[in-house]
């Protein structure tokens, strides 16, 4: 694992220039006493390079926390772009609107709280416009549903990206529902004919993963 770590840090200290603001949100999450599951420096780049190079003028996230991911995605936005991002916890919602405040981008973003389920079914209902890309980052046993919602919620070239897909699609462990939705939704993604997926191995302490898809 020492390697990992040495791989991380090499790729961190090349491609992620220090920036005040972003390690600052990190140090107040951590404060407020959220739990340290945001996605790391090299993941949040790689999230904002995708975003980037898809163009996205309207992105989803699904799981906030303290708004690290969210500071990544919505940095990459043209002007006029909008994050729409979902919270299940007002406090998390609270520490993020903080973090994306100091760092000038909460204008870009629309922050939801509540169960992503329900919120999800809302926007659907309305018919709000398809979303470029969506992030999928929130409870893991709901990830097959949010993979159907987020195909409801896309058109052809969106991009459809989701975190921690590979440690415990690993695990044997099949009673840990967080495993099993993992499993089912890595089997539903490979699966889709709308969809052209890869798992990308991310390293950090261990070994996680992003999805990857595309739209056909
Ligand atoms: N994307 C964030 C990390 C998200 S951690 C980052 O990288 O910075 C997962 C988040 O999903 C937590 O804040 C948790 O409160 C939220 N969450 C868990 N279950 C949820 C649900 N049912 N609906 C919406 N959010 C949920
Ligand atoms: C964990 C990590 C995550 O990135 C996440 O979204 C949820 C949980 C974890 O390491 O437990
Ligand atoms: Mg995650």
């Amino acid at each position: 694992m020492k390697e990992l770590i040495d791989v991380d840090a090499y790729i961190e200290r090349l491609c992620v220039p220090r920036n005040k603001v972003f390690e600052q949100a990190l140090r107040d999450a951590a404060k407020a006493g959220l739990p340290e599951i945001h996605v790391s420096p090299n993941e949040g780049k790689l999230l904002y390079v995708l975003a980037k190079v898809s163009g996205a003028q309207r992105i989803l996230e699904i799981g906030l926390l303290g708004g690290y991911s969210a500071m990544w995605l919505a940095s990459a936005l043209a002007d006029g772009g909008k994050l729409l991002t979902l919270e299940l916890e007002e406090k998390h919602a609270q520490v993020a609107r903080k973090n994306l405040l100091r760092a000038g981008l909460l204008t870009k973003v629309e922050i939801r709280v509540g169960d992503a389920c329900g919120l999800l079914e809302d926007i659907v209902r309305r018919g709000e416009p398809p979303f470029d890309l969506v992030f999928i980052d929130a409870d893991k046993p709901s990830y097959p549903v949010y993979l159907d919602y987020a195909l409801q919620l896309t058109r052809p070239g969106s991009v459809i990206l989701a975190d921690n897909v590979i440690r415990r699609a690993l695990d044997e462990d099949d009673s840990d529902p967080m495993v099993r939705g993992i499993k089912e939704f890595n089997e539903k993604l490979a699966a889709c004919s709308e969809l052209e997926a890869i798992l990308v191995p991310i390293m950090r302490k261990g070994i996680d993963g992003l999805a990857i898809a595309l739209r056909r």
